[in-house]
């Protein structure tokens, strides 16, 4: 495993290798996602080095935390624990964006609780709230600092200007958006409007303040291991179904990129996994990439790419190739 620090999240060693953990704890989405096969991946995940995990209460609906919390008993000091707040939920699992004092405080409490810690290491603004004022929500962060049951803030999805603003009352220390070798100004994700354009934006904006960038959805929720075919089809209670980019079409098109980026990747000499995993790692901007894992063997294989490192000559040839495919 490689490690990186970022000047704006001082004394922490991230491994480049995150572990995302949404499919953990079952119920929001990722089809098969078994709770014994999840406590082993996160242990494998630490025996690889990966030291970076990323968590949120809407997640399996709590259950990404809770069980998360219960995978890394006894093993906590070894691991930098982030989770989210401002997704809030009802019994019938409808979602709602609240960044109110109240409702940051809440979230942040009910973690620690079935995070079975006293506090994170980081805590990431999951959406932007437009009907709370972003003073009202830096207040809460203050607070949560202050007491120490928060060691650093991050914000997700948030516009430039909006994170610019935050960053003027409270110091960030990381930006959590989508990103990977397919995805590099995404305007949507999962027909939900995107407000900031990643590459464009937001990558230059963390390297100038020293900040990690942490890329979701690296894998491009796992087209990307080249596993696919324009045919394939998610199930109903695959989160997959629901991203409008992997159907039809547009689909077949990223399909078509990916079969071209399999030549490039057999001549580096590595799989197509690890050239998009380690094209994240080698950017400077980039900490953890967090890389969802629904078993031991698919971690164990995402950690590896930290000792991958693609030649200036390839990291041509990929962007040429996407260039061509006008992406
Ligand atoms: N801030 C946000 O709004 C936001 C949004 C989305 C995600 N996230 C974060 O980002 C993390 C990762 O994103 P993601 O889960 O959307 O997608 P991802 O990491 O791009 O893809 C994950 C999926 O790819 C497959 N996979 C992973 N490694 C593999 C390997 N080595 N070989 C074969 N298949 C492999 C697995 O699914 P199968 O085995 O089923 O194919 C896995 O569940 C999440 O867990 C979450 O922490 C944040």
């Amino acid at each position: 495993m490689r490690y990186k620090t970022f000047a704006a999240l001082p004394n922490t060693r991230l491994s480049v290798i995150g572990f995302g953990c949404w499919s953990l704890g079952g119920t929001s989405g990722w089809h098969d996602s078994d709770d014994q096969q999840s406590i082993a991946a996160v242990h494998k995940a630490i025996e690889c080095g990966v030291t970076f995990f990323d968590t949120a209460p809407v997640y399996g609906f709590n259950g990404s935390e809770t069980l998360l919390g219960k995978a890394l008993k006894g093993r906590r000091g070894s691991v930098v624990l982030a989770s989210k707040c401002g997704l809030l939920f009802d019994a019938s699992h409808t979602i709602r964006r609240d960044l109110s004092y109240a409702a940051v405080r809440g979230d942040v409490e009910a973690s620690l609780r079935r995070l079975q810690t006293d506090h994170l290491d980081l805590l990431q603004l999951h959406w932007p709230d437009h009907a709370t004022p972003l003073e009202e929500t830096a207040r809460a962060l203050r607070d949560l600092l202050a007491e120490g049951k928060i060691r650093a803030v991050g914000v997700s999805n948030f516009s430039l200007a909006d994170t610019e603003a935050m960053q003027r009352l409270v110091p960030l220390s990381t930006y959590q958006g989508l990103y990977n070798l397919l995805e590099h100004n995404a305007d949507s994700y999962h027909n939900i409007e995107l407000e900031y354009r990643t590459e464009r934006e937001i990558l230059p904006y963390c390297l100038k303040n020293g900040m990690a960038f942490l890329p979701y959805s690296p894998l491009f929720q796992g087209i990307l291991t080249g596993q696919f075919s324009a045919e394939s089809t998610f199930a109903a209670d695959d989160v997959r179904s629901a991203n409008p980019n992997l159907a039809g079409a547009t689909f077949a098109r990223y399909i078509a990129v990916c079969e071209a980026l399999k030549p490039i990747a057999a001549e580096a000499g590595v799989s197509l996994t690890h050239m998009a995993l380690a094209w994240l790692c080698q950017q400077p901007a980039v900490g953890p990439v967090i890389c969802g894992a629904q078993r031991p063997d698919q971690i164990a294989d995402n950690a590896a790419a930290a000792d991958v490192l693609l030649s200036a000559g390839t990291l041509k040839t990929i962007q040429e190739m996407l260039k061509r495919n006008a992406l």
